[in-house]
């Protein structure tokens, strides 16, 4: 498939600091969504806003389709009237003035070669967004989720050949953000669009996303499927900022290609997945997520005598601080029951689930 977007080494650098975009490359196949995803300041933004044409990149090379759209090597630069993409922000850009059809209606109007029958393109957009009552109402009487409803009609109306979202739910209170997210990826899978969405929130990205990349100060750490980055994450931060908040330290043992085995010290040994090619000696952490924790239980593999230090139902799911050989792990446990007591557990950690990277130092989010 071809791509519809393509960045190629990417380099955006402000008057002062460090570059906010640092040599960023990736590509989205027509029809995919892909998400980019990191902390605040990590350059996401200013990836959108350099792709829209509003940012002047510093280096590299970003094509739509088959148009190069800006290389300032070249002196290439497309102006973003010219580069046929939509785009939806954090803030409802709405004309206040007008009716939630009038404000669809526009780029219809206003958009070279966007012409034909108006209305059917309309109605058919509102529809797809789930407006079609509200058609007629003045724009400024809808709710917040229903503006970027509007916002997101409006981009996708004149079906332009990419869209752009720059974190569109945040401004959402949380159960509505999360309705909205649902629905925006029927949304654009039914419309086959392809698009390139940016968000620090990783339930977003793996809702949204056939493929999500990572980013940490402008750099891109790792692109992959959802069900990759969250199983086989490439880099400590990735499996961090993912949601794997345990680590436990240690020393590299052994390695064979991707699997190796690390002391832990007074806990034993692990057996780990690991994407770096380490060495005997190496100092070492294995981060863990607190769903693969399985405690009670005596595998095959990696099974340990921890001890369970403190608890905390919360309902449908309880937290256990455990003590593992002088570290600490938290694991969680589905369920609406607490099975295990304070003081002596068995517990397993899967290999698969267990991955090792080198010890560069302590990992800082924000
Ligand atoms: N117009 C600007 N002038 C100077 N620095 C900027 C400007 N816009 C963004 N930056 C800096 O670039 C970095 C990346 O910002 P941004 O792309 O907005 O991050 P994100 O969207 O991931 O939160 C940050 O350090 C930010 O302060
Ligand atoms: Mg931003």
């Amino acid at each position: 498939m071809s791509s519809a977007l393509l960045i190629e080494r990417l380099v955006k650098r402000f008057a002062t600091g460090k570059p906010a975009v640092d040599v960023v490359s990736f590509d989205v196949p027509a029809g995919e969504i892909v998400v980019l995803l990191g902390p605040s300041g990590c350059g996401k933004t200013t990836t959108l806003r350099c792709v829209a044409g509003l940012e002047h990149p510093t280096g590299g090379r970003i094509s739509i389709g088959d148009r190069v759209v800006s290389e300032p090597e070249r002196g290439v630069l497309v102006s973003p009237r010219e580069r046929d993409i939509g785009m939806v922000f954090q803030s409802y850009a709405v004309w206040p003035h007008m009716t939630v059809r009038q404000n669809v209606a526009y780029p219809l109007k206003h958009r070279r070669g966007a012409g034909g029958d108006i209305k059917a393109k309309v109605d058919e957009t509102l529809a797809l967004v789930g407006l079609a009552e509200y058609a007629e109402r003045p724009v400024t009487s809808l709710s917040g989720g229903q503006m970027q409803r509007v916002a997101l009609a409006r981009s996708l109306v004149y079906r332009p050949q990419l869209i752009l979202l720059d974190e569109p739910l945040s401004n959402l209170d949380a159960k509505l953000r999360i309705r909205l997210r649902d629905e925006l990826r029927r949304i654009l899978k039914q419309t086959g669009m392809t698009g390139l969405y940016v968000t620090h929130d990783q339930s977003e990205a793996v809702v949204l996303g056939d493929r999500i990349g990572v980013m940490k100060d402008g750099k891109l750490l790792q692109m992959a499927a959802p069900n990759e980055i969250y199983n086989r994450p490439a880099d400590p931060f990735v499996a961090n900022f993912t949601g794997a908040s345990n680590v436990l330290l240690g020393k590299v043992l052994e390695r064979s290609g991707d699997k190796a085995t690390i002391d832990l010290g007074a806990a034993g040994r692990i057996e780990t997945w690991t994407p770096q090619p380490l060495n005997a000696g190496d100092k070492a952490r294995v981060a863990l997520r607190a769903e693969n924790v399985r405690l009670g239980e005596s595998g095959p593999a990696n099974a340990f005598t921890g001890r369970v230090i403190e608890r905390r139902y919360q309902g449908m799911q309880t937290l256990y601080d455990v003590e593992l050989g002088g570290q600490r792990l938290e694991a969680l446990e589905l369920g609406t029951a607490a099975r295990h007591q304070d003081g002596e557990v068995s517990l397993t950690l899967p290999p698969d689930a267990c991955w090792a990277y080198r010890d560069e130092g302590a990992l800082a989010i924000e």
